[in-house]
């Protein structure tokens, strides 16, 4: 009987996507269009499956974000806070953040019984998700004791790290991805978990409403003053730092160029088709400047002060 219900579920979503609208991303994805927001159908699938059935659990911790936006780092810097930052072993060596912190739209195992497999995690739970503010749960965004934490990224940047990113990633199509197209759809909105300025704006806007409850950071920010940032983080989690010894020793965990030297790093894959070498670039701010074309820019320029005005926020 239980499989059958099951079963009967899963035919459900099955059908609601069916309906939905869908186009390809830069000719190559499928994406889907629900509830304003783009991405692959597997995507929505778990998306809608999360916000029917998830419940928050007592100091459940959400890390948000876009794609390209500072994730990992993210990822990286709240495992290493919450482990206590004790002598003991480092997390980071052994896996991949993403291995530590899940996305939970994207992990086959909440693709196929959601509730069952963020019952198996450890107290208090920290996981991650792509999803855009109005898709979450009710029940983490009514919870006073389910905190968000949101790292936002200068539109540029992030869409240059989303090209290099399916260009020399993405396994399931043909490399090759041209900037053309993919700035067109990021423009657009058109493009995983976007229209991208919506999804800022969202959880902008709702963290001015609950400062107690959403964090929002900025990867430059944290480029610029990471001390600062981190102490920020650790305070909001919780777990504030006791000296400047054990900042420093998150933010050299941490950081870029021991992760990406990292064995896991270089050789594993914690996804079928993305390695987690993938994850690791130049982690610069402004490298879009080798790439974008002065019309490039100026174009963006005006749509994310279009965009922006009026909410307060500098991107
Ligand atoms: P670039 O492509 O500009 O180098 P995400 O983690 O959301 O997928 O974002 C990936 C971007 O963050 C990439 O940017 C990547 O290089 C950068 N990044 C990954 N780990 C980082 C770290 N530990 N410190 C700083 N930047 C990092």
């Amino acid at each position: 009987d239980k499989e059958l219900t099951l079963q009967n579920e899963e035919d459900m979503y099955d059908k609601s996507i069916e309906q939905l609208p869908k186009a390809l991303f830069s000719d190559k994805i499928e994406l889907l269009e629900w509830e304003g927001f783009w991405s692959e159908p597997t995507i929505i699938k778990a998306a809608m499956k999360f916000k029917t059935t998830f419940q928050t659990e007592p100091n459940d911790v959400l890390l948000a974000s876009s794609m390209k936006t500072g994730t990992t780092w993210l990822k990286a810097i709240c495992a290493c806070i919450m482990q206590g930052n004790k002598e003991e072993e480092d997390l980071l060596v052994k896996d991949n953040p993403h291995f530590h912190i899940p996305t939970i739209e994207a992990m086959n195992y909440f693709i196929k019984n959601p509730t069952q497999d963020l019952c198996t995690m450890h107290f208090p739970r920290l996981f991650h998700t792509h999803l855009p503010y109005r898709v979450l749960p009710d029940s983490i965004k009514n919870s006073d004791n389910c905190k968000i934490i949101y790292i936002a990224r200068n539109p540029k940047d992030t869409l240059i790290s989303m090209w290099h990113f399916f260009n020399h990633n993405h396994k399931r199509v043909e490399k090759n991805f041209p900037l053309e197209k993919v700035f067109e759809c990021f423009c657009n909105g058109f493009h995983h978990y976007g229209p991208f300025f919506e999804h800022v704006l969202e959880y902008w806007k709702e963290s001015k409403k609950k400062p107690q409850k959403i964090l929002f950071l900025k990867y430059e920010d944290l480029k610029m003053d990471p001390k600062k940032e981190v102490k920020k983080i650790a305070l909001f989690l919780g777990k504030p730092f006791d000296n400047e010894e054990d900042v420093e020793k998150v933010l050299w965990r941490c950081s870029l160029e021991r992760l990406k030297n990292l064995e896991v790093n270089k050789s594993g894959s914690l996804f079928a088709d993305i390695p987690n070498s993938s994850f690791f670039r130049k982690g610069v701010v402004g490298d879009w400047k080798n790439y974008m074309t002065p019309e490039m820019e100026e174009k963006l320029e005006k749509i994310t002060s279009l965009k922006l005005q009026g909410s307060g926020l500098q991107l």
